[in-house]
């Protein structure tokens, strides 16, 4: 068994441990999300493709900071252009053109997309267009596919849902991927009461029959709206 020494990664948890929730600010990048004892547990830099751990140990690192990262760690032209703007100052008191710069680059480069609003994180985006869909079709009901976020209408349907609401759950329905039966179930068992469909469009499967053209087609039959959360995907597709 190859074994490499984890001593500094150790230490320092330790000190997390006192301090940190669960010992770390993200839960799958947690001790538990990895083999105890043998797996890394905090990085100190990371170059492209590459990582180091705090004990000097490289990796070509496949998370890639949970997947997003797709121009690699410390890319040169992203670091000059973060340098060029912390020396004009950030958090402005006003708006910036950059949020103009940024829209319109992801209004031209996303087909479908008219407009763009930022979020801090995943979460809230999904849930702004949970809430978006529930206020223009006046329903309550979501039908879902994949991971949303940790907020109450999405993770009350997982086992992290201590402290939440029944009501949540009773409202958001699971449906497969590739199998436009498990959708169709939930619009017919819940008439008229489906606001949106949420879906992650592409993880480990590719979409078989035309999945997702199926998938547009029976949420506009119904009246709902559809959401493609292609938070993790990082443009890949
Ligand atoms: C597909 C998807 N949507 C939403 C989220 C939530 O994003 P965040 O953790 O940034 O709130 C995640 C997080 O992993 C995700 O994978």
């Amino acid at each position: 068994v190859y074994k490499f020494s984890i001593k500094e990664s150790d230490r320092i948890y330790s000190r997390a441990k006192k301090v940190v929730p669960g010992g770390s600010q993200t839960f799958s990048k947690g001790v538990n999300q990895f083999v105890e004892g043998f797996a890394p547990k905090y990085l100190g830099k990371g170059k492209g493709s590459y990582s180091w751990d705090v004990d000097g140990n490289k990796f070509l690192d496949y998370i890639m900071g949970c997947h997003p990262i797709i121009l690699g760690y410390a890319d040169d032209d992203v670091n000059q252009a973060v340098i060029e703007q912390l020396e004009l100052g950030s958090t402005f008191s006003l708006m910036n053109e950059l949020e103009v710069d940024v829209a319109e680059l992801l209004v031209d480069s996303v087909p479908c997309a008219e407009m763009a609003r930022f979020g801090k994180n995943g979460a809230d985006a999904t849930t702004v267009g949970v809430r978006i869909a529930r206020a223009f079709t006046e329903r309550d009901h979501i039908a879902f596919c994949g991971y949303h976020g940790w907020h109450d209408w999405f993770i009350a349907t997982t086992d992290l849902n201590k402290g939440i609401p029944d009501f949540n759950e009773k409202l958001a329905h699971q449906f497969t991927y590739n199998d436009l039966d498990s959708l169709e179930k939930i619009f017919i068992e819940n008439k008229g009461k489906i606001a949106i469909v949420i879906m992650e469009p592409l993880t480990i499967l590719e979409p078989q029959k035309d999945f997702l053209n199926e998938v547009k087609k029976m949420t506009k039959h119904h009246g709902a709206l559809l959401m493609f959360d292609g938070i993790i995907t990082g443009f890949r597709f």
